[in-house]
């Protein structure tokens, strides 16, 4: 239906623009050979312990209200609390099966990328809504590109301001989990090294280090203030370092990040979190295996970057079932998709910010909207066989086509 000329002439925002959506005629047939204007597709999440799901109840109505059809895999939201009778109140059609779904779909709305199994049943222009994180994801970026899915990630989607709202909420989650989960981890029963982070009255506190202070570092640090740890938060960006020492009232110790801090910091740090984010680009590899090998047995790494391929050298992708791996005595823990088990909190929270724009998607086809906003124009990463996002191409070796606007 995107190539629909008709459609893209009668593309509207009357959600942005306050147009009424009984002045809407729908004029486009679509997959169904209905009339609405866009089927929406949600197919339940099937990364490991991903129990997110792209569309709540609220979403459901606000695109049935705008007349789009909203079609949902059975069960997608029972991880998040959303039974498919809640679903079907608010309009949705509930559909067996995944392949149903992306068949039929002119736009899918997930919160994870594609896996494997799932590539085959992307087509030609459909419009891909979701986390992708292409830069250290060489085979998945093929996928894309050969299957000239439209694919707009919200990771890079970017206000004027460089603020990435969409991936705001799920960082927040990241990282005060991070906090949480590397305390448990520093347990003697857990393979840690026996610290409390916050010590008790005449015993050293534990000592917490955050590779970058932006959203996820912040909320690292939030917590591990909060349980008393001793904390060390090093950013390359000075004004940020200025506003982290306001909030936290000298409660924490912020460092410029630069080889020798970082060097003289790691073998003093009982936990060590990664946080960085060059945005759209593979992680910059800033801790060494040769200074993990500094660090005491049973301190915890937790790289919360590891979706942009880590910020540390030895780490590498794990899964919620087997979270953790041990390099040098120490436990690593690389979940990609932190949020997933928090899914009640984090899946309100993500489509809080999501569905803005997939309404304009669904309204203006991937071309208007991108035309009308500037921010949402960022978030195209694959666009008719190329890759639209410059540092992806960049990290990935592949030509860069932007979308002409
Ligand atoms: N694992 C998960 O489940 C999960 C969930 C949410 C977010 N993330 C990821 O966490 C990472 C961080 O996200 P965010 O929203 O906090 O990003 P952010 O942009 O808010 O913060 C990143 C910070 O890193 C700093 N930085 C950049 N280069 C640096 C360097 N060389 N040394 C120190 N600091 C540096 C930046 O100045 C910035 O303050 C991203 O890769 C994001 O995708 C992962």
């Amino acid at each position: 239906m995107q190539n629909n000329p008709e459609f893209l002439n009668k593309s509207r925002v009357p959600s942005l623009t306050g147009e009424s959506p009984s002045s809407i005629k729908h004029d486009s047939r679509n997959q169904l050979g209905g009339e609405s204007l866009m089927i929406i597709g949600v197919p339940k999440e099937i990364k490991t312990s991903e129990n997110r799901v792209g569309l709540v109840e609220s979403g459901v109505k606000a695109f049935v209200r705008e007349g789009h059809k909203v079609l949902i895999e059975k069960d997608a939201g029972v991880g998040s609390g959303i039974t498919n009778t809640q679903y079907e109140k608010c309009g949705a059609t509930i559909l067996d099966s995944k392949k149903e779904v992306y068949d039929k779909a002119d736009m899918i709305v997930k919160v994870k990328e594609p896996l494997p199994e799932e590539y085959s049943m992307l087509r030609e222009n459909q419009i891909l809504y979701t986390y992708l994180h292409l830069a250290p994801e060489p085979v998945l970026t093929k996928a894309l590109l050969d299957r000239k899915v439209k694919g707009v990630a919200y990771e890079t989607i970017q206000l004027e301001d460089g603020s990435l709202p969409l991936l705001v909420p799920m960082s927040e989650v990241a990282g005060r989990m991070s906090t949480q989960v590397g305390a448990s981890y520093l347990q003697r029963d857990r393979g840690g090294k026996g610290i409390l982070l916050g010590g008790v009255p005449g015993v050293k506190r534990g000592r917490v280090t955050i590779l970058g202070g932006g959203i996820s570092g912040t909320n690292a640090a939030k917590m591990a203030v909060g349980l008393g740890a001793q904390v060390t938060i090093l950013d390359i960006n000075p004004k940020r370092l200025e506003y982290l020492d306001d909030i936290f009232g000298g409660k924490v110790q912020t460092l410029f990040s630069n080889i020798t801090n970082i060097e003289q910091t790691v073998p003093e740090t009982d936990l060590l979190i990664g946080a960085v984010l060059v945005p759209g680009a593979k992680a910059p590899h800033l801790v060494t295996r040769e200074m993990i090998s500094h660090m005491e047995k049973g301190s915890v790494v937790v790289d919360i970057a590891v979706d942009q391929g880590g910020c540390i050298e030895t780490c590498r992708p794990t899964s919620h079932k087997e979270p953790t791996f041990e390099v040098e005595g120490v436990i690593h823990y690389c979940v990609p998709n932190m949020p997933g088990v928090f899914s009640r909190t984090s899946t309100y929270a993500l489509t809080n910010v999501t569905l803005k724009y997939g309404l304009m998607l669904a309204n203006m086809g991937v071309e208007d909207a991108c035309a009308k906003d500037k921010a949402l124009y960022k978030g195209l990463n694959v666009y008719n066989g190329f890759v639209a996002y410059e540092q992806v191409a960049r990290d990935l070796g592949l030509p860069y086509k932007p979308l002409k606007v």
